[in-house]
């Protein structure tokens, strides 16, 4: 025997080959168990004040304040990407203490909801409800004694008022679900918001707009771009008496699972990169709710960043980070890539 000749006796490894799994690309695509579809894809939209307004956000390079005149054609762009569902966030003229203009009736995403519905029908709307870009302290309720709350004195000042704010998030619910959103996604990690927002759709007959509760969403750096995009800052303290603590993963099951029994239709994890565990064991342990990641602001910003550096191939990144909250166990993902996405999946048909 040739010394060049392989001795399968002096093989010390387990003689199985895994390998063989991988020989082809169409074995590989045979074997792939999560494929990526336009369908699972919700795409934000930024709708501001003003006319004609298309201005990209300097912190997330390809993302725009799109004014509501100038609706039509990124609803048409949406579409062709065979995306079916938008998220809106909205950036008003007027802020004040109370956040008024986030249920006002001609309010900036009322107006945007009816635009929508208008051009696309078929298209799913889902609103953000909370209060953050509509109060002038940027908060996501009232805070305890500034002009927006009387004081309590149980509480510290600055406080974000619980049971206060859960009126106004049932008032924003019904004046999205009037203008025609098909679903609400409370986002302000208020505690009794989904009961209080099921309540309020059901007496004024909205008992079939459903309820995307942001269940587990932590306090995170990943927001620091959406804050400049949306314009919802706190001016002052931050909001980790709410939101969850990065630190934490107990308090995620007895959220969601509080969500849950309040109603929700879907619940959520956010953000989804450092959070896959998350995403995981809420798919194990509600296996029955339909589960939501949103991949945040940072994490497209950093994609995006390193993207056009050329230090990272754009395309098969984003591809490789959102199969993998798919296969951690998300059924459908909030991303600002999503037209792209959709964009590459047809160049690839
Ligand atoms: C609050 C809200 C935030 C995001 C979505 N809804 C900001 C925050 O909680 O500070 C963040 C989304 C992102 O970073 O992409 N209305």
């Amino acid at each position: 025997m040739s010394t060049n000749e392989v001795n399968n006796d002096d093989r010390n490894w387990s003689d199985f080959r895994t390998r063989r799994w991988r020989h082809s690309r169409g074995l590989r695509s045979m074997l792939q168990q999560i494929r990526l579809d336009a369908t699972d894809l919700i795409c934000p939209i930024f709708v501001s004040h003003g006319e004609n307004v298309r201005v990209e956000i300097p912190s997330m390079p390809g993302q725009f304040q799109i004014s509501v005149d100038r609706l039509g054609e990124e609803i048409k762009e949406i579409e062709q990407a065979g995306l079916p569902a938008v998220i809106l966030f909205g950036i008003p003229e007027h802020k004040d203490a109370q956040g008024s203009g986030a249920w006002h009736d001609n309010g900036i995403i009322q107006q945007a909801i009816r635009r929508i519905k208008e051009i696309s029908p078929e298209m799913v709307v889902i609103t953000d409800v909370c209060l953050c870009e509509y109060t002038d302290h940027g908060h996501c309720g009232l805070v305890n004694e500034t002009a927006s709350a009387a004081g309590r004195e149980s509480l510290p000042a600055g406080y974000v008022l619980n049971d206060e704010t859960l009126a106004s998030l049932g008032q924003i619910a019904v004046s999205h679900a009037r203008c025609g959103a098909d679903i609400v996604a409370p986002s302000g990690m208020m505690d009794g918001m989904v009961t209080t927002i099921r309540r309020s759709l059901d007496a004024h007959q909205y008992e079939h707009v459903a309820i995307m509760a942001y269940s587990v969403k932590y306090s995170s750096a990943f927001y620091g771009p959406f804050r400049d995009a949306a314009d919802g800052a706190p001016q002052f303290g931050d909001r980790k008496t709410h939101q969850m603590d990065f630190a934490e993963s107990r308090q995620a099951m007895r959220e969601a699972r509080l969500d849950v029994q309040q109603g929700a239709d879907f619940l959520m994890v956010k953000p989804a990169m450092a959070y896959l565990d998350m995403i995981a064991r809420l798919h194990a342990g509600f296996s029955e709710m339909p589960l939501v990641a949103y991949n945040v602001s940072g994490e497209y910003s950093m994609v995006k960043a390193a993207a056009e550096k050329g230090w990272l191939n754009e395309r098969e990144t984003v591809f490789e980070l959102l199969t993998g909250m798919k296969r951690a166990g998300a059924d459908l993902i909030i991303t600002y890539h999503a037209k792209d996405v959709g964009k590459w999946l047809k160049q690839m048909d």
